[in-house]
């Protein structure tokens, strides 16, 4: 490496901000897969929960319903539908995989790793199964991290998973957070191949934990582990200050989206199809605006799902697929922003 006055650490912090390494394999998106409980939430049915109104809701947020899983319903029996499909769908049986990876903020348990579960259930080799934790940003984080493993020549076939059963971490009592989540998994299986003009092109992740305090869930980590007293003072349920979230969620998922476009000179106008976070329908209302592209241009099921974290985007993903919204040679972008506060997008050409 050349030592010239511009080099050290500030620079090459700057390079990697503005460079995409050239890949030196194409990451293919192969196949997804999604799975939804069977029982549907009404606005309705939470009127009869907390104090609340459809009217409220619809008008908030655009939810209309959401699915909750059955109690004996987990993240891992959720996470191994979407996978089964997913598969399926990649024309791959379990056995070609060789690197799992669940994102989730509701393991089933703190450990082993919801990964691990779904290695054993679906039967696959001895494989590398991990978890990640960047709450709804968590499938965009899996996919860097699975693209850069595949990357590595290491692993030819990735199984990533976004599996959620918020309902478990909900306060049924907090009419501001309870009447927007849901349960639910999303899937896809990503694959190494001949370097092409197609597939995962990039992502841009990023985090800022001085607002860890604006959505979180206090207890059950070890700074306060269960107990009777944590359980009365309510700290095993998701805390929220929804104003603030909503702000900054509509400023980040903006920028990340021009970000990874401008870095992969791709014009917007190019891009077919945007799959946001599915967290609030007035978000994406303001982004369509402040981005001026029309709101068809957005994949949105929220109306049906509410908002289901880690699972959101691959469960929009999945849809926008299946219902041929998108398809072969589309660009189309996938974007989130979450607890942490976490953020990221991705660029794939189909
Ligand atoms: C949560 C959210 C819908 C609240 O909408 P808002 O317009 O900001 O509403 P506020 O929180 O200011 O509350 C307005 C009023 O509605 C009330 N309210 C809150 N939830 C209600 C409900 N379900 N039904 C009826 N009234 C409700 C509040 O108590 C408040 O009443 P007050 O004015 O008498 O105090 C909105 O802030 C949001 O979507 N934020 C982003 C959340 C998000 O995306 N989270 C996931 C991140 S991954």
């Amino acid at each position: 490496m050349s030592a010239d006055s511009s080099s050290g650490p500030k620079s090459e912090a700057a390079a990697s901000e503005t460079l995409r390494p050239e890949p030196v394999t194409t990451v293919k998106l192969k196949g997804t897969g999604s799975y939804t409980p069977k029982r549907v939430l009404t606005n309705k049915d939470l009127t009869e929960i907390v104090e609340t109104t459809d009217e409220w809701i619809v008008t908030r947020t655009g939810i209309r319903e959401r699915r909750i899983a059955a109690p004996d319903e987990s993240a891992s029996d959720m996470a191994v539908e979407a996978a089964t499909r997913a598969l399926a769908s990649a024309g791959l049986s379990a056995n070609d995989i060789d690197l799992v990876i669940v994102a989730t903020i509701t393991p089933d348990m703190p450990f082993p790793s919801t990964a691990c579960l779904v290695q054993d259930r679906l039967g696959m080799r001895k494989v590398c199964a991990f978890d990640v934790e960047a709450a709804c940003s968590g499938f965009i984080y899996i996919t860097e991290i699975a693209t850069a493993m595949l990357q590595s020549g290491r692993f030819r076939h990735a199984l990533i998973i976004g599996t959620e059963k918020l309902s478990s971490i909900l306060d049924w009592k907090d009419r501001a957070t309870c009447v927007l989540f849901g349960d639910g998994a999303g899937a896809a299986v990503l694959s190494s191949q001949a370097p092409s003009g197609s597939g995962v092109i990039d992502t841009r992740l990023g985090s800022d934990g001085s607002s860890s305090g604006i959505l979180y869930m206090p207890g059950g980590g070890c700074r306060i582990p269960a107990s009777g007293e944590s359980v009365a003072a309510r700290h095993h349920f998701l805390k929220m200050n929804g104003r603030e979230v909503f702000k900054i969620a509509v400023r980040i998922m903006e920028k990340a989206t021009l970000e990874i476009l401008e870095r992969n000179r791709v014009p917007l106008e190019q891009v077919r199809c945007i799959i946001p976070h599915q967290a609030n329908v007035r978000i994406i209302e303001m982004l369509s605006d402040r981005m001026q592209i029309p709101m068809e241009r957005f994949h949105v099921n929220l109306d049906r799902l509410g908002n289901t974290s880690a699972a959101s985007v691959p469960l929009a993903l999945d849809e926008a697929l299946t219902q041929k919204k998108i398809g072969t040679g589309d660009y189309v972008v996938l974007v989130a922003f979450g607890a942490g506060l976490t953020w990221g997008a991705t660029l794939v050409k189909l």
